[in-house]
């Protein structure tokens, strides 16, 4: 047994010989970045530790991705580095290696709504006991529910535990009880008194990168907190088909990641309460958008199936759990309801985009791009929509990019270069000293680089003899903050030509998906008459940059808007009204699936979209 010290937390934690210094550090919740999922490629776990006699040499991968100098000053890759001896340990966490809180897009659009949830109370008073003739405690209650809303006799449904409450409740105020129900049928709760302003729900959206909560009163529909939280399921790879191999190796891991994000879960709605300083115990539904695997792993569905072609989804949906089923700390008979997915990887959270934007209800046509890790693209109107769904992997989130990181305070969120002296400018979250740069930071700089003539359309760079590039074993590097004026170490801040070919594959990622759904409806970009951006950064991203690089189609930027957590905001939809919570199981089945893994124009489109446009319309 060793003895390892994360600093500068502190935390101790006690190591076996041959564990990872990685899986260490997740076991006692140090977060370190693992983009990758621990298997080496994304070079963001770097750790600095003492002393090295203690671990494995260093393999491949940390040569590939540290310089000798890093490696001399005792820099690892925490995934790589296995505990070898009986030595205790010092690890230092760098900054760029944390993972930090980053700022979430917890707003959405803000849409007028008639309320009708599915939960609904009602106050109502049970008449005394009669001894001459005993009727059981439920029975009572029924009839006067029977009263109330007429219907069968046997037509109401009383969980268990709703019923072991009945006789307290009955008694505790004389026959007054306030009866939540669901969709009028099932109770969830019978509590002494009038507390019919005591009815909560919560729409929740399950992101690949992180999960974002609102809670609300289903009597007022008001918004009463927002959380937000890092999906932990990061740890097992920022992909979805990483966690989706992990998955499938052993039963056991589909386990490990449901519970990862129902222990998440339960964070969160502790926050909520908390913040709003409520009663968890008030709180009768939840209402979960997701793509495919993620409510897929959420429910603990087989998502084996989802990992290659054709893509299968183990179930539609929409379900109605009860929140017992799924371990959450809400009352046990409150419902959980998982909206549907299309197919494939397009699932409810592209659902409730488009009932957020409203495109189905439109005439005009308009195009949603949700950006994420999982990227949804969907177009067209009240006639016909088609929706796709894009791997863009995680370079928006500044993984793969060398110095990238998530969008927290000190990255670089925007970049200027002034086009006659070629000066960069950079703007950081919160105005701190630079220590790297998020996605909406990467897309500004490459399609500043290219607007004044310094990148070509394939993402190399073209000399100029006042640019300050670098040149190194990993080849050119264009700096954007100099060695020393960042808060990480005395190294420059710098995006390389290796940076700019991973966000232009993402880029293509979307962009051939918004290619190829606009000829399926054979439409022009011209056509557009809205673009709607939504996601994790989109509020950030300066749409003209982003129409710069192909990211965004050319159309003029008024066309353009940003919704923010767009299905987010469909989730709330579906939790205060069943009109809308039916209008996206409609969805769900007439939404078009376009599968971009067979479609034959695929490989030529994609190919074409690797580059960056030379002019832009529009
Ligand atoms: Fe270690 Fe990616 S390189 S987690």
């Amino acid at each position: 047994m060793v003895k390892v010290v994360f600093e500068p937390d502190g935390r101790r934690a006690n190591a076996q010989n041959r564990e990872t210094l990685l899986k260490v550090a997740q076991r006692v919740g140090i977060a370190v970045r693992s983009e990758c999922g621990g298997k080496g490629t994304c070079g963001k776990c770097r750790l600095q530790i003492s002393p090295e006699s203690a671990v494995t040499p260093p393999s491949q991968a940390e040569i590939k991705h540290l310089t000798a100098q890093e490696i001399q000053m005792g820099y690892r890759l925490a995934c790589q580095t296995v505990i070898t001896g009986e030595t205790d340990i010092q690890v230092m966490v760098p900054p760029e290696s944390r993972g930090t809180q980053r700022r979430l897009q917890v707003e959405g659009i803000t849409i007028p709504i008639t309320l009708r949830p599915a939960v609904h109370s009602v106050f109502i008073a049970v008449p005394p006991v009669d001894p001459a003739r005993p009727i059981p405690d439920d029975e009572r209650l029924i009839e006067q529910l029977h009263q109330y809303y007429g219907g069968k006799r046997g037509y109401w449904i009383i969980p268990l535990h709703v019923r072991r409450k009945i006789p307290g409740s009955l008694r505790a105020a004389f026959g007054h009880v306030t009866v939540t129900l669901w969709n009028k049928r099932i109770l969830l709760d019978v509590a002494a008194g009038d507390s019919r302003n005591n009815q909560f729900g919560v729409a929740l959206d399950i992101g690949t990168s992180k999960l974002v909560a609102s809670l609300h009163s289903l009597v007022t529909g008001k918004l009463l907190a927002v959380a937000g939280l890092e999906n932990p399921q990061i740890r097992y790879g920022e992909d979805i088909m990483s966690r989706l191999s992990f998955a499938a190796t052993d039963p056991a891991n589909r386990l490990v990641l449901q519970n990862l994000v129902v222990d998440s879960i339960n964070l969160l709605l502790a926050r909520l309460a908390k913040e709003a300083t409520i009663a968890l115990d008030n709180v009768y539904e939840l209402v979960v958008v997701g793509n495919t695997v993620m409510t897929s792993l959420f429910l603990g569905l087989d998502t084996k199936h989802l990992g290659y072609g054709p893509f299968t989804a183990p179930a539609r949906g929409p379900f109605d759990v009860s929140s017992q089923a799924l371990t959450l700390s809400l009352p046990p008979q409150a419902n959980v309801h998982v909206l549907p997915c299309v197919a494939g990887y397009v699932g409810a959270d592209a659902v409730a985009d488009i009932l957020a934007t409203r495109i189905h209800r439109s005439r005009k046509i308009s195009l949603l791009i949700d950006i994420g890790t999982n990227s949804e693209v969907v177009l067209g109107n009240r006639d016909r929509l088609t929706a796709c769904s894009c791997a863009a992997g995680p370079a928006f989130e500044g993984a793969q990019i060398e110095h990238g990181m998530k969008a927290v305070s000190g990255a670089i969120e925007q970049v200027t270069i002034h086009p006659n002296t070629l000066e960069v400018e950079v703007n950081t979250i919160d105005a701190k000293p630079a220590i790297g740069i998020c996605g909406s930071g990467v897309v500004d700089a490459v399609a500043q680089l290219a607007e004044v003539g310094l990148l070509a359309p394939q993402g190399r760079f073209i000399e100029h003899p006042t640019t300050k590039l670098l040149h190194d074993q990993r080849g050119k590097r264009f700096v954007l903050v100099e060695g020393g004026n960042t808060e990480v170490s005395q190294s420059p801040i710098t995006l390389s030509e290796y940076d700019i070919s991973q966000l232009i594959l993402a880029k293509a990622a979307i962009q051939t998906g918004y290619k190829l759904v606009l000829d399926q409806h054979q439409l022009k970009p011209s056509d557009l008459d809205k673009v709607f951006i939504a996601g994790a950064f989109g509020n950030y991203l300066n749409p003209a940059s982003a129409i710069r690089i192909g990211l965004i189609p050319p159309v003029p930027i008024k066309r353009v808007t940003f919704v923010g957590n767009a299905a987010l905001a469909g989730a709330r939809l579906a939790l205060l009204s069943r009109t809308h919570r039916l209008q996206a199981t409609r969805l769900a089945k007439s939404v078009q699936f376009l599968d971009l893994a067979r479609h034959p124009d695929f490989n030529q489109t994609y190919t074409s979209s690797l580059f960056l446009p030379k002019e832009v319309l529009g």
